[in-house]
């Protein structure tokens, strides 16, 4: 990192500061010796404020890039599965073949999860959010995997954790949903791949099989390819700050899926979903496409723009190919649903306010078609994601453990409150 200085100057001190340089990206101020000169920075929501240093991925919005681990995502969704990109995130490097046998084998034999977990899905109410469900069931977890099996500091007990919850937590997300509709739980099946597995629980019963469709099976595998990592996010910086206080990476990796539920992180694709539902037909959308643009409107065309992707979303662009490729194998070209959606996306791209202020289709617009296309109920596309992410955010929070510099988060504040004052005598 270089030793370029910055130089503040506050209340008529002078105070030089280093500035940190990535291999790759804007350079940053090093504010972190403020605190010993008593004073903080203030930056609601870390807008400006890189909280850590990481190796996992990177992400240039002008540009529209996305790199894990160095490797373009438009190569990692073309050549390979999201196994591999598990294995690249936490590792660093893309398996070779026999690793990659171990790492499946690995996976396929954690995906079982333990049996007493099927009383913590009965304790749920049968209407409750999958995503509730999994926040519980995922957390409860920690309560298997504790003391001697899983010290934080031990680099093996920390690999075992992060397999055993890529390997279980595709099997918890479809319980979540059978569970809602009073359905029994079907286990994985070694045979199948991690993707044809979660299509298989979720939509296969005791008495009716699940046929697989491979155009179907890859398309599912590139919505888990193309949402693996994102790095600092609002979900994979809980994880990291839950983590930093050594708490057990289940309890952690709870905490990341009750942060990615909000509608602000997680719930584009079902807000985009639902928007079609309310235009309804095709001669509604310029109602729609005035609404978004009107200021005095908080109306949002669902699915469109990006905070840091300010020219194409690269998912998106393979997500919209993915979407072409399930509707047309699926024979939905004529679905009013879909109609609606390609028909909005294209005037909306036509539209000068949204060309100029490049507001482009993101993941979200598309990953929702492709879900609903494949017969994945809305409630269910926010679980989706947390499976997918369940990858990045073990790998950062091994990496946050393994960085010897990372210390407890503990962000300050500016206190508004009442000055000090005397409780009187009552
Ligand atoms: C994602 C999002 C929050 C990014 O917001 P941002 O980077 O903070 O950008 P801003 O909110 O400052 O928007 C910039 C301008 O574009 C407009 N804009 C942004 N997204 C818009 C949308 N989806 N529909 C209509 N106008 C939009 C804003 O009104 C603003 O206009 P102004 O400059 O005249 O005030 C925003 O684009 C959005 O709300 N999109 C819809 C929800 C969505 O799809 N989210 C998923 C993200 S993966």
């Amino acid at each position: 990192m270089a030793k370029i200085k910055a130089k503040l100057i506050i209340q008529g001190k002078e105070i030089e500061l280093p500035i940190v340089q990535g291999s790759m990206g804007y350079p940053a101020i090093d504010v972190s010796s403020l605190h010993s000169n008593t004073i903080k920075t203030f930056d609601p929501g870390f807008s400006s404020t890189a909280e850590c240093s990481s190796s996992i991925t990177f992400v240039d919005g002008g540009k529209g890039e996305l790199l894990h681990r160095g490797h373009p995502i438009e190569q990692l969704a073309e050549k390979c599965e999201y196994l591999d990109i598990a294995y690249l995130l936490f590792n660093g490097e893309l398996p070779n073949s026999r690793e990659k046998t171990g790492y499946i084998k690995s996976i396929k034999e954690h995906s079982l999860p333990h049996d007493q977990l099927n009383n913590i899905f009965r304790g749920f109410r049968r209407d409750a959010h999958p995503m509730a469900v999994m926040v519980g069931v995922v957390g409860s977890m920690s309560a298997f995997y504790f003391d001697e099996n899983m010290k934080v500091n031990n680099q093996n007990h920390r690999k075992l954790s992060a397999q055993r919850l890529i390997a279980k937590v595709p099997t918890i997300a479809a319980w979540s949903y059978a569970y809602s509709q009073g359905r029994p739980f079907v286990y994985p099946k070694d045979e199948l791949s991690y993707s044809e597995n979660f299509l298989n629980m979720m939509f296969s019963t005791p008495n009716t099989k699940y046929l697989q469709n491979p155009v179907i099976s890859k398309a599912f595998e590139k919505i888990l390819i193309l949402h693996a990592d994102h790095e600092q996010n609002a979900s994979t910086s809980t994880v990291r700050l839950v983590g930093s206080s050594g708490a057990n990476p289940f309890a952690c990796v709870a905490a990341g899926i009750a942060s990615l539920w909000g509608p602000a992180h997680g719930g584009a694709n079902e807000a985009t979903l639902k928007m079609l539902g309310e235009i309804r037909n095709e001669g509604r959308i310029n109602e729609y496409i005035k609404r978004a643009k009107d200021k005095t409107d908080s109306f949002r065309l669902m699915g469109f723009g990006h905070r840091i992707y300010k020219n194409k979303d690269p998912r998106a662009i393979i997500m919209k190919a993915t979407c072409h490729e399930v509707l047309d194998e699926l024979g939905l070209r004529n679905d009013p649903i879909f109609k609606l959606a390609l028909k909005l996306e294209k005037i909306a791209l036509e539209d000068e306010y949204f060309v100029k202020k490049k507001l482009y289709p993101n993941v979200d617009f598309y990953s929702g078609i492709v879900m609903k296309a494949l017969g994945i109920p809305n409630s269910m596309f926010t679980a989706v994601f947390a499976l997918a992410r369940t990858a990045g955010w073990v790998a950062h929070w091994n990496e946050m453990i393994l960085n010897e510099n990372s210390k407890i988060g503990r962000p300050r504040q500016i206190y508004t409150g009442k000055l000090r004052r005397d409780v009187p005598n009552l």
